[in-house]
């Protein structure tokens, strides 16, 4: 529907020329377009002649909740955006009132830490292609994902939408969603650029952090999106920069991603994050979203009156501002339009197929982390003829929570659904609440007493909790996992250590279940845990795909994308950094010691490390060897499935500097590649790694460098289970 409508700004002049450019089919990946540069600038040179001020400026700011300015005279039309990174939202109307009655539900992927956990690039661009399909057929020219800001500390609200603490995997996991998404004719937008790593006055915190964690560990991620990648739009972040808004900063916008990373796409705003006309209009920023405006209190808001609105007009005409810098924002833009094929006939997209849910369930498959397992996973189904599942989390469903990244999903299979869906009549599945999601949540002494009584005899018992996103769908009730919030503490909520203890006194075989967007603090119970799994937000068919793993129809293989400290006190962002979590003046002290960086780097032992995750197999490596040849070093390992099932590895290649003049990490992440192998099946591995895999960011002399000397490469299963290492010398 929404597409008929914007062929009908077809009826605008489009001189011939742009015809072939309309008839093309869905957007080819960003090579082929690049090859087609000549005639989209062309094109765009054309429009330009053709655009007066007005309409320029018009295309510069929000004409809608989620619309850019669109000029039907010259039938260049808005450009339509929906969040967000795992699934396209529900439709908001074009001034923030929910259209009812809609077609609008989606395929609600599993969040960012999952598709991380994978470790699979192949599902990073699966996971892209979904997220396309589906935001094509809404009618979308931009889905507001992937979300890569890097999870430095565990109580950051969105980290559950992001991927990771490393910038290696988070380069690798997001050039796969971005093609994904833009193989399917729709631009993605990498967000939020840069230094969004919490939510505490995100629209005023500034960042303030050297230039080797800033080029070694937050930029990596949007690096790769726009040069391997071809991201077209990136959104700049809410947060202040060295003291600049990243929506005002040249420094960022204009020096960093468009001049050395070469963006050549359009930066979007962040809603509201636009503070002052002259700023914005002398930065790169090149689209204003959202405004400071009161939105609803006004109504519809006068979307002229935006910083980047009508006042421009007047500030060209009395000369205080060159036309050129509106000139080249509007490029952007229409440089976009051509990329999605925005003029021309679009291909159809696809709304909530059986081969969307398929991927959402392999994502789900791949991504649940086995933390702990003293033989008691996985469960014996014909030995289960009662099972006892307690934990409100059981049958919670997230998709509809968290802030921008809400879904209305499609369906969402809750653990218990996917226990009874698996188990069917063969077993009596029982269900205890355990404890009460609510903002007064504490333990209830009757709850646990009735979750006690059930698991004490039963066959098998499932405890299922962990984080929530919020207590209803509302902004207003977001806690822990969900935007403009923090956690105040790596504590389970609602009084579950007391149950899980309960729990674990009553039936010590109890598997313990944790839902959630990252690290939680176990210590009073992990010791007595004899299995553990990590299920993040496991998105529509989570359930299912929990069920086959704890009852051994499918082997684990996710692994860690961020580190679980023991306590909130041993991570990096709340010990080395100088400033408090809570505070405008966010100072990264821990600078590049991020995650694992830290933890091994200082040798503080993590509750479970970065890329850890167990099998019900195991795995062999043997015969490493370390070649170097002009630039490239080359790292062969084989790897054997030494166990009794099948399963997948993922087998991690991390790089040491023995003897760097400066700091370096103990270990930095370089490779990586998951292999599935039948029992007894070998496989050998070849990585080949550049010298870019040696360097460090020479603050000093604002390059990259490769400093000689001997290096270890470490080749394991985790960043602390190495198995085979070997030096060679640069
Ligand atoms: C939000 C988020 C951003 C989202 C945008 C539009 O405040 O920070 O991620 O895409 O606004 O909803």
């Amino acid at each position: 529907m929404i597409h008929s409508l914007k062929n009908y700004f077809l009826l605008g002049m489009l001189a011939l020329p742009f015809l072939f450019l309309a008839c093309e089919g869905p957007t080819a990946p960003v090579e082929e377009a690049t090859e087609k540069a000549p005639d989209i600038e062309a094109a765009i040179d054309s429009l330009m002649s053709q655009l007066t001020l007005e309409e320029k400026v018009h295309m510069i700011h929000a004409s809608s909740a989620f619309t850019s300015g669109g000029v039907e005279r010259l039938g260049i039309p808005e450009l339509i955006m929906s969040d967000g990174p795992h699934g396209v939202r529900h439709e908001h109307g074009r001034d923030w009132v929910k259209d009812e009655g809609v077609r609008d539900s989606s395929t609600y992927l599993p969040v960012g830490t999952a598709l991380a956990a994978t470790w699979n690039r192949d599902l990073g661009y699966a996971f892209g292609s979904v997220l396309g399909s589906e935001a094509n057929y809404r009618g979308k020219d931009i889905i507001l994902g992937p979300g890569l800001n890097i999870i430095r500390s565990p109580l950051n609200g969105r980290n559950f939408e992001y991927l990771t603490e490393d910038p290696y995997l988070n380069a690798e996991m997001t050039v796969g969603y971005i093609k994904g998404v833009q193989d399917q004719g729709v631009a993605a937008c990498a967000k939020h650029f840069v230094a969004n790593n919490l939510e505490y006055e995100r629209e005023q915190v500034n960042v303030e952090m050297g230039d080797r964690a800033l080029y070694e560990i937050y930029l990596p991620g949007f690096k790769a999106a726009v040069q391997e990648g071809g991201v077209y739009t990136v959104m700049a972040a809410y947060n202040k920069f060295r003291g600049d808004y990243c929506a005002h900063s040249e420094y960022l916008l204009d020096g960093i991603l468009k001049t050395e990373f070469g963006f050549d796409g359009a930066v979007i705003s962040d809603w509201n994050a636009v503070k002052n006309t002259m700023e914005a209009v002398n930065a790169g920023i090149d689209l204003e979203m959202g405004s400071d405006l009161p939105m609803l209190a006004m109504g519809p808001p006068d979307y002229g009156k935006f910083h980047m609105g009508d006042t421009v007009v007047t500030l060209v005409n009395n000369g205080t501002v060159d036309v050129a810098l509106v000139d080249k924002k509007v490029r952007r833009l229409l440089r976009t339009m051509y990329r999605i094929n925005a003029f021309g006939e679009r291909e159809p997209g696809a709304y909530n197929t059986p081969e969307h849910q398929r991927i959402a369930r392999q994502i789900a498959d791949e991504a649940i982390v086995l933390l702990k397992n003293d033989g008691m996973l996985p469960l014996e189904q014909s030995a289960t003829k009662t099972l006892a599942v307690v934990g409100a989390n059981a049958t919670r469903k997230h998709a509809g929570a968290g802030g921008s990244s809400q879904v209305k999903a499609f369906y969402e299979v809750t653990p218990l659904d996917g226990l009874q869906n698996l188990l069917g009549e063969g077993t009596a599945v029982s269900y205890a609440e355990g404890y009460t999601v609510s903002r007064e949540g504490g333990s209830d002494a009757d709850l646990i007493a009735a979750a006690v009584a059930q698991v004490k005899d039963a066959d098998a018992a499932i405890y299922v909790g962990g984080w929530i996103h919020g207590f209803t769908d509302e902004w207003n009730d977001n806690a822990y996992d969900a935007e403009a919030t923090d956690k105040e503490s790596m504590e389970l909520p609602f009084g579950q250590d007391e149950l899980i203890e309960a729990l674990l006194a009553a039936n010590p075989n109890t598997v313990i279940v944790l839902m959630g967007g990252g690290p939680i603090d176990m210590r009073k119970w992990q010791g007595k845990a004899k299995s553990i799994v990590q299920a993040w937000y496991p998105g529509m068919e989570g359930g299912n795909a929990l069920a086959d793993i704890l009852f051994g129809n499918l082997n684990p293989s996710g692994k860690l994308p961020m580190t679980f400290p023991v306590k909130l006190e041993d991570s990096p962002a709340h010990k080395l950094a100088v400033t408090g979590f809570e505070s405008l003046e966010q100072n990264y002290t821990d600078g590049i010691f991020v995650g694992y960086r830290y933890f091994d780097s200082y040798e503080v032992a993590p509750a479970f490390a970065f890329g850890h995750g167990l099998s019900y197999t195991s795995f062999g490596y043997d015969n490493l060897t370390i070649t170097k040849e002009d630039g490239t070093v080359t790292v062969s390992v084989d790897v054997t499935n030494t166990g009794d099932v099948k399963g997948a590895e993922v087998v991690q290649v991390y790089v040491k500097d023995d003897e760097a003049n400066l700091e370096r990490p103990a270990k930095e992440l370089k490779a990586f590649q998951k292999i599935k192998l039948e029992p007894g099946a070998s496989q050998s591995l070849t990585f080949e790694l550049d010298e870019d895999a040696f360097s460090y960011y020479d603050d000093k002399q604002n390059k990259w460098v490769l400093e000689p000397g001997t290096f270890t490469i470490l080749v394991g299963s985790s960043s602390r289970d190495i198995r085979q290492e070997g030096q060679f010398t640069w």
